[in-house]
């Protein structure tokens, strides 16, 4: 390619990812409507419960979490769950489980399909339900039961976590906002009774590259952005992490000069490598983004985290 042809084609992209990013807000079926109905939901539920489990993706906790839960939880109890640990790096997640230990936050980190986890989960509840002020110092013992809701935004696993909590195959839940269901009870032992439907919170999209970020973990419909913006976008955000860039160099076969390229140059080496060519020996932009946006999303190229504790 010649310098000028490269030139032209960076400004391209340039201007391409400042749209993505602009779409990402866009285009997310998040309106105003559905964002005080879901807030209202939650609070509406609140008032029966005493512990909050709210669900974050451990590859993203900042960009799948809505503080906006901290506003109307205040009095409750509070459980963090950094789901899907099986794709995130190991690393950044137990930086993120003392990030929020530091804030007096408890937190549990579970792979949904990992019985023993699940299982820490549960004692996890008990141990935050044994410490609840209604049941301290009372002089007449009394039988506790632990009302607890799980809350997350769409996609973090909170049906899976209920499901493996309950032992059911498929769990009831009107997972739309607007959606509205009687209030079900399911009682985990004889203690703890869990709301059936979880609390859904809306992503939020406007900080640092969030809604990228949400599109590139599968919390946000890939097929509603730009794949090929989206793709290097993805190969960006890896760029600056060294373990993460690894991982993208030993999985497709790279050099260090593939690595130092840009990162769409580096989309094309990697089009070539796996044959994504199209007609006239060109790459195929479209096909080796969504086979690159796949293998990021499934843990293929790596367990990869996507937010850093600052
Ligand atoms: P939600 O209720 O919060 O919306 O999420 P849900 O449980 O439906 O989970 C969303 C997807 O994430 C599901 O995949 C589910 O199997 C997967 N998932 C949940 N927990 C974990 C985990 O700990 N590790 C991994 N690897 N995956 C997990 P899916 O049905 O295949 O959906 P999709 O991936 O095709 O969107």
């Amino acid at each position: 390619m010649d310098m000028y042809k490269k030139r032209e084609l960076r400004a391209k992209k340039k201007q391409e990812n400042e749209n993505v990013q602009k779409d990402s807000k866009v285009l997310i079926n998040w309106y105003p409507g559905h964002m005080l109905k879901a807030k209202n939901d939650i609070k509406d539920s609140l008032k029966l419960i005493d512990i909050v489990v709210e669900i974050l993706d451990s590859r993203i906790p900042k960009s799948s979490s809505n503080n906006s839960l901290n506003e109307f939880s205040k009095n409750k109890k509070k459980i963090v769950v950094l789901n899907k640990v099986d794709l995130s790096d190991e690393k950044q997640t137990l930086k993120w489980k003392k990030y929020f230990e530091s804030k007096d936050i408890t937190v549990v980190m579970t792979d949904a399909n990992n019985k023993n986890n699940i299982k820490q989960l549960l004692d996890t509840i008990r141990k935050v339900g044994a410490s609840l002020e209604k049941y301290k110092n009372k002089s007449i013992e009394i039988k506790p039961i632990y009302r607890v809701l799980i809350v997350g935004i769409p996609n973090v696993g909170k049906s899976t976590i209920i499901n493996k909590l309950s032992n059911k195959q498929s769990a009831n839940v009107g997972n739309r906002p607007g959606v509205t269901t009687k209030k079900q009870w399911i009682r985990l032992g004889t203690d703890i009774e869990l709301l059936d439907t979880p609390g859904l919170l809306w992503p939020k999209l406007d900080e640092d590259n969030a809604g990228v970020k949400l599109a590139l973990t599968g919390n946000i419909k890939q097929e509603i952005l730009d794949v090929e913006n989206l793709a290097n976008e993805g190969i960006k955000v890896i760029m600056q992490d060294e373990r993460s860039l690894t991982l993208l160099k030993e999985k497709y076969n790279l050099t260090e000069e593939d690595i130092a390229l840009e990162s769409y140059e580096i989309l094309e080496k990697i089009g070539r490598k796996r044959g994504c060519i199209s007609k006239g020996n060109e790459v195929d932009y479209e096909k080796v983004s969504k086979l690159f946006l796949d293998e990021l999303k499934n843990g293929k190229i790596g367990r990869i985290s996507l937010d850093y504790v600052e």
